[in-house]
């Protein structure tokens, strides 16, 4: 995994060292909102004024996103400045990562860059802009046989307040080890599907392990280890694929540290992720428009690998075993029908009525072989489950549900703490009567009713009693549909920030 090229830091005042070749001067980055006002307690007459000025001259509105620069007049003998609009000053906190992206777009093309927030951004926002602004710099490229030239952007010193200097250096190592989570999972969603099978998903688990030994440690699981556990729901969506399906297991020590004789995680957090390399429907069979992107219904297992690099760089003191379920739904004579019955790993019998709707039959024996081995404080899934939840919420928030007060507080807040947002989600027993079955004990399908809510309750109907869980529905969420078709990295800001708070409480 490319690891960060760029180096921020943390500075409670501007400091220019003479420019060199290799070091030239940097440009300089002010904010302004929509009402003229340049932002923040900058302690630096000079620049302020020059800003003042620039927007004078150029007419410049300062609206969300907007940009002006002097470097084409100075570039050489004086450091440049760049004026970042942030629109409504009152709007600031939800607009941090627009912020952010408009700011890389500023200073993308020289080496360094100061920026001077002043006081302006409290420490969940700081967070959120480093964050952000590293997100903005992420490239798939790697298919290109002529990649772009690189960005020149290698350091950026954000300047801040003597008072806000220690809230900002606590927030950066953390928010860097959020964006190489982010960055890992776009990488390993925005892969092809011929390329990323289930085989080479739990490969990237395994990398991951290797790449954390001190804490990490994996085991795989193949088709014929899953056929003596009994997972038949898992296993009927996998049988129609040449590929073989995969259970990647990663156990996080954290906390209790992997060097004993028999290690042992404790009241691990435990994290399951989708992982459908492709998902054509199989017999029940998609369209054909759009089905590229299905190649992104392995979403939810990039969330957890990228959620596990950003907890593993953190090196936060807490416990976790995180499953990926890695299959692919492919029509074929060994495929399941609509029709067929299976059986889950706990003997629930399950009724298939759509082909199309594997990813609930994937995560249920999953659900299932997790409690069956570890004894969770919690369970989390995300799933690119339903395109139910896409009408329900679009690409703005991730559908919430769960059994667990604690558990809903927690991922709400951590949401806000990100704006990685979320929405919760009903869980009623009276849509959970939609998916009895006429001749087994469930079906897979719900009807056209609620079927983001239906899918959730076909989770839930395999968890214990007692066991905490949530389950974030990120159809809409995981990857930018259209023109950009792209991974997004949601939710792995929201999950590490939840992890995060878990370490604290
Ligand atoms: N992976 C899809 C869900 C999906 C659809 C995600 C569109 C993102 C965009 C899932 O496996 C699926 O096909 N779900 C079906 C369920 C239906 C058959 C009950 C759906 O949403 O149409
Ligand atoms: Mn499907
Ligand atoms: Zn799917």
């Amino acid at each position: 995994m490319p690891s960060c090229a760029l180096t921020i830091k943390v500075n409670n005042k501007l400091s220019l060292k003479k420019p060199t070749a290799n070091h030239p001067l940097p440009i300089i980055v002010l904010y302004a909102s929509d009402d003229g006002q340049i932002l923040g307690n900058l302690g630096d007459a000079e620049y302020l004024a020059r800003a003042e000025q620039l927007i004078k001259q150029s007419g410049f509105g300062a609206s969300l996103g907007e940009s002006v620069s002097d470097y084409a007049l100075h570039a050489k003998e004086l450091p440049a400045i760049s004026v970042i609009g942030v629109g409504k000053a009152n709007k600031i906190a939800n607009n941090i990562a627009k912020i952010a992206t408009a700011t890389y777009a500023a200073i993308k093309s020289v080496p360094n860059a100061a920026i001077l927030w002043g006081d302006v951004i409290c420490q969940i926002h700081f967070t959120q802009f480093v964050t952000a602004l590293i997100g903005a710099g992420y490239r798939f490229e790697h298919h290109k046989s002529k990649p772009k030239d690189a960005d020149k952007l290698r350091q950026v010193n954000i300047v801040c307040t003597k008072d806000g200097e220690k809230d900002y250096q606590a927030a950066l190592q953390f928010a860097q080890a959020t964006a190489s989570g982010i960055a890992c999972a776009k990488d390993v969603a925005n892969e092809a599907p011929n390329l990323l099978t289930p085989s080479e998903l739990a490969k990237k688990a395994k990398q991951l392990a290797k790449d954390y030994e001190d804490t990490m440690r994996i085991h795989i699981l193949g088709e014929k280890e899953m056929q003596k556990l009994g997972m038949g729901c898992f296993l009927a969506v996998s049988q129609g694929s040449d590929q073989e399906g995969k259970l990647a297991v990663i156990e996080y020590y954290g906390k209790s540290g992997k060097n004993a004789k028999k290690p042992k995680l404790h009241h691990p957090i435990a994290l399951v992720g989708k992982g459908l390399t492709f998902d054509t429907g199989g017999i029940s069979l998609k369209h054909a428009a759009g089905m590229e992107e299905m190649k992104f219904d392995m979403g939810g297992a990039a969330s957890i690998l990228g959620t596990m690099r950003a907890v593993a760089e953190a090196g936060l003191k807490i416990d976790i075993v995180a499953v990926l379920a890695c299959a692919e739904n492919m029509p074929s004579a060994r495929a399941a029908r609509p029709g067929d019955v299976v059986t889950a790993m706990n003997g629930t019998s399950v009724e298939i009525l759509n082909t199309d709707a594997e990813g609930r039959l994937v995560l249920c024996d999953t659900l299932c072989y997790v409690q069956e081995h570890y004894d969770a404080k919690v369970i989390i899934d995300t799933a690119t489950l339903t395109g139910a939840c896409v009408i329900a919420l679009g690409s703005v928030r991730s559908g919430l549900y769960s059994n667990d007060e604690d558990t809903l507080f927690a991922l709400e807040s951590a949401s806000e703490y990100t704006n990685d947002l979320v929405w919760h989600m009903p869980l009623d027993d009276s849509y959970d009567e939609q998916i009895n079955s006429k001749v087994a004990d469930i079906q897979n399908i719900g009807g056209r009713e609620a079927g983001s809510v239906t899918a959730a309750c076909f989770l839930q109907r395999f968890i214990k009693e007692g066991q905490a869980w949530a389950h974030l529905d990120i159809a809409g969420t995981a990857w930018k549909s259209g023109s950009t078709n792209a991974a997004t990295g949601r939710p792995v800001a929201l999950l590490a920030q939840y992890i995060r708070q878990q370490t604290q409480g």
